[in-house]
């Protein structure tokens, strides 16, 4: 696990930056995602570590939590420039809703317990290494003949996701303040709560963007849109149970997740097409 310092140019990227149109919407409405809920997890995670030291929590937990921070650093980066080259694309009606879902970060954070917080953290933490999988396996149908930016950006990001994947978790178990039982409830309750949240914001972006796309089309473009994103839809809902029920089991931890098809490869390979190395980054600040 390391932070990784890529460069990506998302100035020509296209919304449709897949064969299927509707699939890369869904990218693109997940791809808000990020740009508001890694800011929060960044705070959330601030505020625990002088905590996880105040505790005696391991060495080996606080540096990867230092990690973490730095890789969600650069996620948000990337999102936000992609999703800026959205807005640009026609899509600023996105705005509103993306307004809305920072203030109920920001809310979490002024008016919600650190239990809470780093609850609904875990959560979306458990949820984006399952998005890993859909992107190393299920999803690779779609992304053949794919735009290299957007799913480069995807595969990275998730990646690293699943490289990070037992931070969150073991952060909460550390600062939960609860007995086994109850800490167990608490996490569950914390999926569901970051799994509702985001899904409702996911598909309120996801019609924002149809409805642009939608708009002049002949009632016969818009039946056969609605049937290949019906496509997308069935592949993501037939990964779901399995990948709910390990979550929810008493016995889940993120760190004995199966490794997704190929990732440490793939990012191997991305590290060295992609990424700027310290000596880089540093004569790059010089000149
Ligand atoms: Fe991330
Ligand atoms: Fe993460």
């Amino acid at each position: 696990m390391k932070a990784r310092f890529p460069r990506f140019d998302f100035s020509k990227v296209r919304a449709h930056w897949a064969p299927s149109a509707e699939f890369s919407q869904r990218g693109n409405a997940a791809s808000l995602i990020p740009a508001h809920i890694e800011p929060y997890l960044l705070k959330v995670m601030r505020k625990a570590q002088p905590l996880l030291k105040q505790r005696g929590a391991s060495e080996q937990l606080q540096q990867d939590l230092d990690i973490f921070i730095k890789q969600e650093m650069q996620h948000c980066k990337q999102h936000i420039s992609f999703n800026n080259r959205i807005h640009a694309l026609g899509y600023e009606a996105l705005k509103p809703l993306e307004e809305k879902l920072a203030a109920d970060f920001d809310n979490f954070l002024n008016t919600r317990s650190l239990r809470f917080n780093l609850a609904y953290c875990e959560g979306f933490e458990s949820m984006s290494a399952t998005a890993c999988i859909y992107y190393f396996e299920d999803y690779l149908p779609f992304l053949e003949g794919a735009d290299k930016e957007p799913a480069d950006m995807w595969k990275w990001h998730l990646a690293e996701e699943f490289e990070h994947r037992s931070v969150c978790f073991d952060v909460f178990h550390e600062l939960s303040g609860l007995d086994p039982v109850s800490r167990y409830f608490y996490r569950v309750y914390g999926y569901f709560y970051a799994l509702v949240h985001l899904a409702k914001f996911a598909i309120a972006a996801g019609k924002v963007l149809t409805e642009v796309d939608h708009k002049n089309l002949s009632p016969e473009a818009i039946e056969a849109s609605k049937q290949r994103d019906a496509e997308v839809k069935k592949v993501t809902k037939s990964g779901m149970p399995g990948m709910m029920l390990a979550i929810l089991a008493p016995w889940y931890h993120p760190r004995n997740r199966r490794e997704p098809n190929g990732y440490s490869a793939y990012l191997a390979q991305f590290e060295a097409e992609r990424c700027t190395t310290p000596a880089s980054r540093t004569a790059a600040a010089a000149a």
